[in-house]
């Protein structure tokens, strides 16, 4: 069985559904702050707690035969790490000890952890690979920095095995529309076009038109929710085959700008995104694209989404389903 931390959120609601569709059984602890008791399938039982309590998550190793945990429970905001950095040190860092701590009290020895892109910080090559330099700039990018330092002391010292697997963007949602990315607030383009072409919102705000790039907005790389939930299976199984801790950068390896990404919003909806041209916001690099090589080479993964307009679609397929 499987602990999935933050089960109840925008990725950890995709895994637990394509867990499920796999053959584990999964078993969501969330507190529920940002995510979505609806965003839990029937049948994976939600336990509705924050991981940085010692005796409920002895509760939860002592009733069920955990074998593994998935990681995904933290607070994502980069902005807000900034103005509010105790916040994301206390839940990202601090209370992902305590999960390991209680993993270790129970003997439960497989991690696999969201980390991601922004440990790196200001890309010094691109394509990204995950012997990039790591030097992140902000408070959110440190608190998960921090966890990879901490699983690898881990991993040397205790008998702990994890995959840390560094996502980009993730981005789309079930292609049958069942679940999808829902923040609040939101903050990523796509979620945010897809209800401007709605109406629900009156613009999109584009930061920065004035960069390096060939249409001088910054480009990103968008890797699909499932193709991700792909990799964790993956990764897990490495682990249960007995591999070695081992790290990986998840991302599609295709740079799209920001104004690209609007323009294939507004073909897969048929509809005009109004936008505003706004200032650079502090610390946004130019161009953030992975090398994924190693993920494909090691854990013989295959990224079935490999072109946004794809993407997109379920996207918008949950958009028009919206239902939490
Ligand atoms: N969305 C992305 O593009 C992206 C990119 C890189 C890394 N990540 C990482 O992936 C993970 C999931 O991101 P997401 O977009 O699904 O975010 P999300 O906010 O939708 O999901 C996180 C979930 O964790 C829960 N949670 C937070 N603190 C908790 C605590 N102390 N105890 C129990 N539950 C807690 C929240 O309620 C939420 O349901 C995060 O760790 C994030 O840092 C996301």
């Amino acid at each position: 069985m499987i602990l999935v931390t933050g089960g109840a959120g925008y990725i950890g609601s995709h895994f637990v559904l394509y867990c499920k569709e796999h053959g584990e059984q999964p078993i969501v602890l969330d507190n529920l702050v940002y995510g979505h008791k609806e965003a839990v399938p029937a049948g994976v039982p939600l336990i509705v707690g924050d991981m940085g309590d010692p005796k409920l998550l002895d509760e939860i190793f002592t009733r069920y035969p955990i074998d593994a945990v998935v990681h995904f429970a933290a607070y994502a905001y980069v902005g807000e790490s900034v103005t509010d950095p105790a916040k994301y040190y206390l839940n990202n860092t601090v209370a992902t000890l305590a999960v390991l701590e209680a993993m270790r009290r129970h003997g439960v020895n497989k991690f696999i952890f969201s980390s991601t892109c922004a440990t790196y910080g200001n890309p010094v090559t691109v394509p990204m690979d995950e012997l990039h330099p790591q030097a992140p700039i902000n408070p959110y990018g440190q608190s998960k920095y921090f966890v990879e330092q901490i699983l690898k002391a881990y991993s040397l010292a205790y008998s702990l095995k994890f995959v840390a697997l560094r996502y980009f963007n993730a981005a789309g949602g079930d292609p049958e529309g069942r679940i999808g990315e829902s923040h609040d607030p939101e903050t990523h383009l796509i979620p945010i076009a897809l209800q401007v072409a709605q109406g629900k919102r009156p613009q999109i705000s584009v930061f920065g038109t004035d960069y390096d790039t060939p249409d001088g907005t910054c480009i990103r790389d968008y890797i699909h929710i499932l193709d991700l939930a792909q990799a964790h299976q993956l990764a897990l199984k490495r682990l249960r085959e007995g591999a070695d801790s081992d790290i990986f950068n998840l991302g599609s390896e295709q740079g799209y700008s920001v104004n690209e990404v609007l323009r294939i919003c507004e073909k897969v909806s048929g509809r005009k995104i109004a936008r505003v041209n706004e200032p650079r916001r502090a610390g946004d690099p130019p161009r953030l694209v992975a090398s994924a090589a190693k993920a494909r080479a090691v854990l013989g993964w295959a990224p079935t989404f490999q072109n946004l307009d794809a993407i997109i679609e379920t996207a918008w397929k949950w958009e028009e389903k919206r239902h939490y």
